[in-house]
Parts: C-alpha cells; structure tokens; sequence
C-alpha cells in the first residue's frame, strides 16, 4: 500500500476542551504520522471557502460560525492509504454512530461539534493541504 498524505482538522470544540495532545495520539496510534500542523484561527472567508461544497446544505451557515468559534488545528498527515485510514480512526459523522475506539465516538460532542474534519479523498486532500499550506511547511 502507497504511503499517501490527507488533510485534518482538529476543530474548535477539541481545542476548547484541551483535547489536541488527546486526539493526536489517537491518529499517530492509527498509523498516522503528522508532518504539517499549526493553530490557527479561520476567518469567516476561509471557513465559507473550505467549506464550499457544502454552501447548499441547510447546515452551512451554522457549520461555518462552529468552525470560526475558536482555534482549529490544521494538519497534514502521512501514512499507508492515509485518507481511508484517517476517515476509520475519525468514525462516523454522528458521534450516536460512530464506532468503539474512534475518535468522535471517543470525543465528540455531536454531529456538528465531531472534533475533527478529515479528507474524503486524495484528490481532495491535495486541494485541501493546499489551502491551507505552503509545500515547505510540510515536512515528512
Ligand atoms: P468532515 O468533512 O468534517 O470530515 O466530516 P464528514 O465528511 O464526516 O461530514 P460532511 O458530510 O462532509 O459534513 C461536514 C461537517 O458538517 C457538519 N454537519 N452538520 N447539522 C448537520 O446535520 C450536519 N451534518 C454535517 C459536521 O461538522 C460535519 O463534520
Ligand atoms: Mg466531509
């Protein structure tokens, strides 16, 4: 298997919680390893930007004001089949679903507030990496 790169956020209700040592030992547990990160706090543009493909979705609004709520940990992660390995270890999208032993079953607070975001395919992972860092910022 190809050692491949996805895109992670570690959104506002993690840090407001002080979980982002927690969730990252999640990923590196998972096989992941981080070679781009930093805090950041996303402006209102860069939340409706990376967020665009939702734009028609009832929760769009409500999605976007969460995620400029607080800090955000951004992240580049490596790994063998990185996005699929990083969507198993984040479990489902409602918490109420997600499995034993991931991390929104572990730590969200519900299908909105789900403690991270991750890519849902390499292409998108590249565009997403790409929003947000500089290819020097990243050092595997
Ligand atoms: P993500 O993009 O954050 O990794 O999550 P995902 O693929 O599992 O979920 P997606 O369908 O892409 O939705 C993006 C984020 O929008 C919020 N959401 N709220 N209120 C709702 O019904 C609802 N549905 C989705 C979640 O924060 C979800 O992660
Ligand atoms: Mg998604």
């Amino acid at each position: 298997m190809a050692v491949t790169r996805t895109f992670s956020i570690i959104k506002p209700d993690a840090t407001r919680r002080n979980l982002t040592g927690g969730v990252t030992k999640m990923l590196e547990e998972a096989g992941l390893r981080v070679v781009a990160s930093k805090r950041i706090h996303m402006t209102r543009e860069q939340a409706e930007g990376f967020y665009a493909v939702h734009k028609e979705r009832p929760f769009f609004g409500e999605l976007c004001d969460f995620m400029i709520s607080g800090p955000v940990v951004v992240q580049v992660l490596e790994g063998e089949d990185a996005v699929k390995r990083n969507r198993d270890v984040m479990g489902a999208t409602n918490p109420a679903d997600a499995a034993e032993g991931t991390i929104r079953k572990t730590y969200a607070e519900s299908i909105e507030a789900n403690t991270v975001h991750g890519s849902d395919s390499e292409e998108n992972a590249k565009i997403e990496i790409d929003y947000f860092f500089k290819p020097e910022e990243i050092v595997g």
